[in-house]
This record gives C-alpha cells, sequence and structure tokens, in this order.
C-alpha cells in the first residue's frame, strides 16, 4: 500500500507497518520497543542513537556521531523519518529494555507491612468479598431483596449505610432467588459508605485480589496481592513507557499539555499497568476479574495523568494540581482491565511536587506514629524530603535533575544491562574493580556508578573538594573530551564493540553535584525552619529503588546524605509501593493515609529565602562547611598526613 512502510526493529525482531515520514522514535514506541530518549524527542540529548541497517530513512543530525558511524547508518531515532521498508538496529546503550533491577525493592518492608502479612494487624481490605445465606422472604419478613442483603452483611461492616449502583440492583432479584439465597456480595470501602458493588452467585470469596502498585516517572512495579490473607503473590515491573515522551517529568507534561498528547500520555501509563496486571494474573492463573482493586502510588503527576486530569498546570508557578484527594472510582473508567466493577484507589498528594509515593511513604514509614523526629529521603528526579514525627510533618521536593536516574550525564544511562553500578579506583591511574548491570559490557553509567566514580576520584585526587578534574592528576586516564572539556577515562571497550568508552566528563561532575547540592540543601531547609540540626534527626531513612544500591560510605563522602552515625542510616526500600499495599488491606490505613496528607505542611523551596545559600553551600564535595561531615573530614586529613 501506498505510503505504508514495514519496519523491523533488532534485535528485538519486532515489525511494524507505518505510515512513511513518521519517525523511527514514534515507531519504536508503536512497536514496544523502548528507545532511550531523554529529551523527548527535541533532538537535544543525543540518547536515541540507533543504526539503520537497510532501507531508506532521511533527516537527523550529524551532531553526535562520527563521520563513520554516518556512513554506517547511525541516526538519531527522534530525527530520522522513515521513507521506505527499513531494518532498524538499537545498539545496547540505546537500549531501555527488560526488567528494571528493582522490582524486589521492598526487601527492607516496613514492619507495619509484615505485621499486616502475619495478621498482627487488622485486615480489612478496601474491597471485600463476603459469603452470606440469607433467609427466603414470608409473609412475615417481607424486606426488600436490598434490604435482606444489607441485613445481612451488616453485622460485618463498621458503615454507616451501603449503597449499590442500579445496574446491580437490576440483577439482584434473579441473583439471589436463583442461587437459593446464597451469595457473595462484593464490597468496597467509600468513607463512610460501603458500596456493594457487585453481588457474585453462590461462595467466590476466596478469590479476591489486588495490585499494589507504585507508578514512578522512571519504572511501574506492581504487586499482586491477596486480600483475603495480604501476602504477596507476585511481583512485577517495567520501564515508563511515557520514558519515549521524555526522561523527566517537565518533559512529559509539556508533551501532555502542548502536543495535545494528554490521552496518548494517559493511554501509556492505563497500558502499562495493564501488562503487569496481565503477567501477573497469567502467571497466577487467575483472571482480571479476581482482581477487584487497584491501590497506586505515584508522583502527582503520575496520578493526574492516570485519571485522565490535566496536568498542565503542575510546571507553571504556583504549581498546582487539579485534586490531590481523589475519590475511589470504577478503574474500568480508566482502561484498566481488572474486575468491570472493581475500583481504582489513587493515594492522596500534598502538592504539585510532593505526591502520593511520598505520603504513601509515611504512612510505610510510621514517622507519624513516632515521638522521635525522622527524616524520609526519597531520591529521584526529584528528591522528596520529610521530617517530622507524632506532632509534625514538614516536606518539601528538591529538583535534582535527572543525574542520579543516568539523565544529563555523557554516558549516563538508567540502570540496565550495562550499566556500571559500582567501581572502585586504585589510584589515578588504575581501576582496581568494576561491576555492571546483570554483567554486561559496560557501555554507561547509572547513578549509583556516577556517586561511587565521583567518590573515589576524589578520594583519589583526580578531582578536587570544587569538582574540578585536575588535568596532571592522571595523564593517562584524563583526555579532553570532542566538546573541549576534560573527561576521564573509566574503561574502554574491548575488540572492535560498537560500545562507547565510558567516561566522565566535567559537565557530568558538576550535574552530579547539582543534583545532590538540591537535596542536601533541602534536607538542611526543612531542619533550619525547624530549628533543628541533623542531631536532632533520630533516624535518616533512605526510600525508593535507588537507595537499595546506594554504597553508603560513597554517598556521605561526597555529600549526598547527611554524616550521620551508621545506625542512624537505615534503607526502607520502595516505600511507596509498601504503602499502596498497606492502604489496600487496611481501610483504617487508607484513611490514616488521608490524614497524613492533610497533616503534612509543604514548603515551596523556590520562595524560601534559605534556599540558595544552602543549595550553592552543597555545591561541593562533599560540602562547604566540613564541620557538617566529621568522618569525611577525616578521612580526607588521614590522606594528606
Ligand atoms: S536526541 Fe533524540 S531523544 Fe533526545
Amino acid at each position: 500500500m501506498a505510503g505504508i512502510c514495514k519496519v523491523s526493529f533488532l534485535p528485538d525482531d519486532k515489525t511494524i507497518e507505518v505510515r512513511s515520514g513518521i519517525t523511527i522514535l514514534a515507531a519504536a514506541g508503536k512497536a514496544g520497543v523502548f528507545v532511550n530518549s531523554l529529551c523527548g524527542g527535541d533532538g537535544v540529548c543525543g540518547r536515541c542513537g540507533v543504526i539503520v541497517r537497510k532501507g531508506t530513512v532521511t533527516g537527523g543530525s550529524t551532531d553526535f556521531f562520527s563521520h563513520e558511524q554516518i556512513q554506517q547508518g547511525h541516526i538519531l531515532a527522534c530525527e530520522g523519518r522513515i521513507e521506505s521498508d527499513v531494518i532498524v538496529e538499537i545498539p545496547e546503550h540505546t537500549r531501555l529494555s527488560g526488567t528494571p533491577e528493582f522490582i524486589e525493592a521492598d526487601v527492607h518492608q516496613p514492619p507495619e507491612v509484615r505485621k499486616l502479612a502475619h495478621r498482627q494487624m487488622a485486615l480489612a481490605p478496601l474491597v471485600r468479598k463476603t459469603y452470606v445465606e440469607l433467609p427466603e422472604p414470608t409473609l412475615d419478613d417481607n424486606q426488600s431483596d436490598l434490604q435482606r442483603l444489607e441485613h445481612g452483611l451488616k453485622d460485618q461492616f463498621k458503615t454507616q449505610g451501603f449503597q449499590m449502583g442500579l445496574k446491580v440492583t437490576r440483577r439482584l432479584p434473579d441473583l439471589l432467588r436463583q442461587n437459593d439465597w446464597k451469595v457473595t456480595a462484593m464490597t468496597g470501602h467509600r468513607g463512610p459508605l460501603t458500596e456493594i458493588i457487585d453481588v457474585e452467585p453462590g461462595k467466590t470469596s476466596r478469590r479476591n485480589m489486588c495490585i499494589a502498585a507504585d507508578v514512578g516517572t522512571t519504572t511501574v512495579v506492581c504487586h499482586l496481592v491477596d486480600l483475603c490473607d495480604g501476602q504477596t503473590l507476585g511481583k512485577a515491573g517495567k520501564y515508563n513507557s511515557q520514558i519515549r515522551y521524555g526522561g523527566d517529568i517537565i518533559r512529559r507534561i509539556i508533551h501532555a499539555s502542548e502536543s495535545g498528547s494528554h490521552d496518548e500520555l494517559r493511554k501509556s501509563i492505563v497500558g502499562d499497568l495493564n501488562d503487569l496486571i496481565l503477567q501477573l494474573v497469567t502467571k497466577h492463573r487467575l483472571s482480571t476479574k479476581d482482581i477487584s482493586l487497584v491501590s497506586v502510588a505515584g508522583n502527582t503527576t503520575m496520578v493526574h495523568l492516570l485519571a485522565g486530569l490535566p496536568v498542565a498546570n503542575i510546571r507553571k508557578e504556583p504549581y498546582i494540581g487539579v485534586a490531590y484527594d481523589l475519590p475511589p472510582f470504577r478503574a474500568a473508567e480508566t482502561g484498566l482491565q481488572i474486575h468491570p466493577r472493581g475500583l481504582l484507589y489513587c493515594l492522596p498528594c500534598v502538592a504539585g511536587f510532593v505526591g502520593a509515593d511520598t505520603v504513601a511513604g509515611i504512612l510505610a514509614s510510621g514517622m507519624m506514629r513516632d515521638d522521635n523526629v525522622r527524616m524520609l529521603i526519597d531520591i529521584g528526579t526529584n528528591g522528596e524530603i520529610v521530617v517530622g514525627n507524632k506532632d509534625f510533618l514538614v516536606c518539601a521536593s528538591a529538583s535534582a535533575g535527572p543525574a542520579f536516574e543516568g539523565g544529563e550525564c555523557s554516558c549516563g544511562m538508567r540502570a540496565s544491562s550495562g550499566a556500571i553500578d559500582h567501581i572502585r579506583l586504585l589510584d589515578a591511574d588504575t581501576v582496581l574493580s568494576f561491576s555492571t548491570i546483570n554483567s554486561g559490557d559496560p557501555v554507561g553509567i547509572c547513578g549509583t556508578g556516577y556517586i561511587d566514580a565521583i567518590a573515589e576520584m576524589l578520594r583519589v585526587g583526580v578531582i578536587d573538594k570544587t569538582g574540578r578534574i585536575s588535568a596532571e592528576a592522571s595523564p593517562a586516564r584524563i583526555r579532553t573530551s570532542s566538546d573541549g572539556q576534560l573527561e576521564y577515562l573509566l574503561t574502554e571497550p574491548e575488540g572492535n564493540g560498537d560500545n562507547p568508552d565510558v567516561t566522565i566528563t566535567q559537565e557530568d561532575i558538576n550535574n552530579i553535584m547539582r543534583a545532590k547540592g538540591a537535596i542536601f540543601a533541602a534536607e538542611s531547609v526543612l531542619l533550619h525552619a525547624l530549628n533543628m540540626t541533623f542531631d536532632d534527626v533520630a533516624e535518616v531513612m533512605v526510600a525508593g529503588a535507588f537507595g537499595n544500591f546506594l554504597n553508603v560510605d560513597n554517598s556521605v563522602f561526597i555529600g549526598l546524605l547527611p554524616d550521620v552515625p551508621s545506625e542512624k542510616l537505615r534503607f526502607v526500600g520502595n516505600t511507596s509501593l509498601a504503602g499502596a499495599k498497606m492502604a489496600a488491606l487496611s481501610a483504617d490505613c487508607y484513611e490514616e493515609i488521608f490524614r497524613i496528607a492533610a497533616n503534612t505542611t509543604y514548603f515551596e523551596l523556590s520562595t524560601e529565602p534559605t534556599f540558595m545559600y544552602q543549595f550553592v553551600s552543597a555545591c561541593f564535595f562533599p560540602h562547604t562547611n566540613l564541620d557538617l561531615f566529621p568522618s569525611v573530614m577525616a578521612a580526607l586529613a588521614k590522606k594528606s598526613e
């Protein structure tokens, strides 16, 4: 057919048909092939390089490739337009595939979740299935069918009343009579009321599952949970397909609001959740109908997109969302494929940039019940920080940029195959050891790798406290990059592979410094506002997938984490997911999470007069005030002896 081209992607071996003239990036998106596209297709990040093995592709900047690479067919996927049938290879360093590394990130499951799993906390799921055997009506007992059902249920519910939709009410008389008055009521928590969501024939109360989901900017993780006993049956995760619209929230908001593509982003996240739900139910031999609720924690933009709410105002001063505390609604309204009448519970947000993931983290950490003041830090594109105890909770969001997720760094990549995640230097000339995700050939560096590399470069004198690379430190490894800045060579490819040298440039170091500076400054601003120091904080909890893989010593050494005694520092895993699960399993927790959101005071850092001072002070390794980092000061002093 004229104007239709066949596009085959290697090594995925996926082929689709597209209209001629569309970009390779758009075609890859349609084919479900992930291509690293940090700038969302603006042609400025250079991350979407692919190789056209066969066929005609036009356009595309040549800035990012050598003459030899251009001859071989290298092109930016976001700029190359398909003009004929083509075969396109996605090189390893451009790929974003497979399962993210941190599906198991709740290894440090907060005690509250463990207690729930062991039934030490009241298990009262948001959606319940209750089997009832009702007495047949008589002339003396002539309640309506609905009254009879409600009567049969009422002893088992703490509720101010029941409500039932017309659709189910219409089916009720036949259901009751055809099943000898023995039915299972599926009920959903709706604040003070309980909705009789559906009525099923006979006894089906044992099949009642939920999906607890953490919808992050980079990854989406789902747990399949049995609502009858609180046990987690399965876990699945994938990269957020919205990545093709940009690596960070702001690019996604721009794409959604300015290109009129809001629905594309909504469908994208719904599609990801449906993929994971299907994966889980298939593996566990269930039906999507067995899933009666989805409990979602995510940042404010992700929750808005999932609910189909406009996001444009979140990025415009004063950074306001449409709604922070959504009521439960029918999951099918969003396109989620679970029980057709199942409910979607989106957990509440606090502000445009402090979302349900943070509130869920507070719930899961239990800090809102503690006498002692604790700090919760979630490191990602935005670093969210919460400080508080049973009397108060304050929070802030520091825009760290995507550096810790591999963005805006020359060899940065997400924690996928081939990313250097840990590295040690013997001296300025010698890499002692390094590891990569999945033990692949090194093709880039992920966030934890950057933290290690920069700490090591500081230790062996490749950089100083200002982060400046010293050209004399290692003539063998320090060289000038093609754009004229100094760079430090970590690894070279073996043989003649397509993989690049893995280097850290001066600009990369500056980016990491700004990212960690923003997070530390936010911590300092909150403590300053409370007239406290880190000495007043009983525990610093580091949440998020990233936290699990951090080298603590190196994180402190560069000034990302505070220099507190090691027993005060705890990695708490994916608290967003843990909170989503707790809310699903316990109506009390669900109610509590709304109280937490309402009682958490948000600090807008852009209007906080001390933020810039704190930020500038933190833009050193580890900090301009070394008194805040006694262990680092001691280590550096020892080295200079
Ligand atoms: S240059 Fe193509 S996505 Fe950034």
